[in-house]
């Protein structure tokens, strides 16, 4: 079993871009049983909002639908429902570290660098264009297929 969630700043561009983008890869994988997946922002600013108009549309490009997602503010309890928090840029994982330090069994990382070595940022596609939540994207779903092959590989093993 493997929990995992994705946080951003908001909860409405990125981080719901990578729910959606990585439980498509891991149904591709064929490791969605027993998976569980969600996302959540440090701010609270846009909770209970649907995601971006601009991140649906990207996604939807995709053959994926992000659109029944709403968004949430992370919160304590997130720190033991789930094995992994990655943040997509490193503001985001600076705030879930300080929020942890007390009371955590998560693993906290950086999702790119955690996902495929390459230490950099989502750029937060938020108060930019098109090209920006393209660029978003791309990341993600680098990021996602990466993580998603690390995590079939280790559900095989843990199986088998
Ligand atoms: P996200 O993008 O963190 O990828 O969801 C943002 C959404 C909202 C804001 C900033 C970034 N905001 O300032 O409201």
């Amino acid at each position: 079993m493997m929990r995992v969630l994705f946080v951003c700043l908001g909860n409405i561009c990125r981080s719901p871009l990578a729910e959606g983008v990585f439980r498509a890869e891991a149904e591709q994988a064929g490791f969605l049983d027993g998976l569980t997946v969600d996302s959540a922002g440090t701010g609270n600013w846009h909770a209970g909002e649907a995601p971006d108009a601009r991140a649906i549309a990207v996604a939807a490009e995709h053959g994926i639908d992000i659109s029944g997602q709403r968004a949430r503010q992370i919160k304590r309890g997130d720190f033991h429902a789930f094995d992994l928090i990655l943040g997509m840029d490193h503001r985001n994982v600076q705030a879930l570290t300080r929020m942890a330090a007390f009371d955590n069994k998560a693993t906290i990382d950086l999702f790119l660098g955690h996902a495929t070595g390459e230490t950099r940022d989502v750029a937060d596609p938020y108060f930019g264009d098109e090209a920006d939540f393209q660029a978003a994207y791309r990341d993600i779903k680098a990021g996602s297929a990466a993580l998603a092959a690390a995590l079939a590989g280790k559900a095989s093993r843990d199986s088998g």
